[in-house]
């Protein structure tokens, strides 16, 4: 009796798999290191236990994914594994979305095959585009601005209509922003080359490895003029799933739900917060706008809170305080 996690050497999934055994689950991660490293593997076998079932492999590969139905007795899937970078996807539409898809596609039909009905799927605020309102409900209209986005758009809709004619009960999470790291330093976000993220950028600028933030445009409609977002601690990103998975035990169909923290925070309170929690300044410069960025787009958390009982404990302090010791200790990430 275990969960399938797919994409648990990365960062989110990584903390999902500790979440999940700190719960009582049992876990089998498969990840094909794409975009992660074995010593990922390592680390969270060193906070879990050395018996964590782990298979190296590409879920584009058929043959494989019924193997690892074939051995292992799973009851539950949780699906991480994807290509996420949104310029990548523009300039390489084509492997995002054999990837996205095609990872998603050969999974659910492998879960069928098993009788395997139980399944969370990443999804990502990116969905929303530029929202007219904020706080975002689940209810505001969908869409995407990248092939990344899209890549989720379908995903959703693939999954929408498989659960419809099907036992397949699914729930669809939404994550706002992610940042900040397991309290034992151990794991976290480990970008390759120049992180696109803001506090992942931050953060190797506090470490020595970059000279300076560029703060993307202080013109917008904001308090203080830069762009605000919804950043959520990944462990309470993690736990956010543990509840996904309870609460479908008893769940039928598709919901999509936010997980956020249901705060806005602009660009300087995160830098602000980080040179907290660093101990001194994060040197910065203001520059032109990113082009396609969101002005303002935070969670409305209401739907998790009452469909999963669950909510963020963790603020901005904590998520800086977590992101800095990880990279403090591993200043290379887990090439350190
Ligand atoms: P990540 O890149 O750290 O983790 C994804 C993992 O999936 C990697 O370990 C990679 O090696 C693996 N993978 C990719 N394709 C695979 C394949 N075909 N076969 C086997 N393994 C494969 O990313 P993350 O930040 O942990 O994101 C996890 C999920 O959450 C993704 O679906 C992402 O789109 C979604 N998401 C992330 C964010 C974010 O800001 N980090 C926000 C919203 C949604
Ligand atoms: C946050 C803020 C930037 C870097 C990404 C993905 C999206 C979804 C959520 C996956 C913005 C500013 C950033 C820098 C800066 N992920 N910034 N200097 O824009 O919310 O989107 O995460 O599904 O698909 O694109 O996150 O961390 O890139 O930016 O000023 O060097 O920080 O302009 O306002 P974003 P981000």
């Amino acid at each position: 009796m275990a969960v399938l996690v797919t994409g648990g050497a990365g960062y989110i999934g990584s903390h999902t798999a500790v979440a999940l055994h700190d719960a009582g689950y049992k876990v089998v991660i498969v990840d094909n290191f794409v975009n992660s490293s074995p010593k990922a593997i390592e680390a969270v076998r060193a906070l879990t236990s050395p018996g964590l079932a782990f298979v190296e492999a590409d879920l584009l590969d058929s043959g494989a994914v019924r193997q690892l139905f074939a051995q292992h007795q799973i009851d539950e899937v949780i699906h991480f594994a994807a290509h996420k970078a949104v310029g990548e996807s523009a300039d390489q539409p084509l492997r995002y979305y054999r990837n996205n898809l095609g990872s998603t596609l050969g999974l659910v039909e492998a879960m069928a095959e098993h009788g395997v009905t139980k399944l969370v799927f990443s999804s990502s605020c990116t969905v929303y585009g530029q929202p007219a309102t904020v706080p975002v409900t689940e209810a505001a209209p969908t869409g995407a601005e990248s092939p990344y986005g899209w890549t989720k758009y379908m995903s959703e809709q693939i999954l929408r209509d498989a659960a419809a004619v099907s036992d397949l009960d699914v729930v669809l999470l939404r994550y706002f922003n992610p940042v900040g790291a397991h309290e034992s330093g151990t794991i976290g976000e480990d970008p390759n080359g120049i992180p696109n993220n803001l506090v992942p950028y931050v953060m190797q600028v506090a470490i020595g490895r970059l000279e300076k933030l560029r703060v993307f445009g202080d013109d917008y409609d904001t308090p203080d003029g830069t762009a605000i977002r919804d950043y959520i601690h990944v462990v309470d990103l993690a736990e956010g799933h543990v509840a996904a998975l309870a609460a479908l035990a008893s769940m039928d169909g598709c919901p999509a739900v936010n997980l956020g923290t249901g705060v806005g925070s602009t660009v300087l309170d995160v830098v602000n917060a980080a040179a907290d929690a660093v101990g001194s300044p994060i040197p910065h410069e203001i520059v032109e706008r990113r082009l396609g960025d969101i002005e303002k787009i935070y969670a409305d958390a209401a739907l998790a809170r009452d469909l999963l009982g669950w909510e963020t404990r963790r603020d901005l302090t904590e998520m800086m305080r977590d992101h800095w010791n990880w990279q403090r200790k591993n200043p290379q990430g887990f090439a350190t």
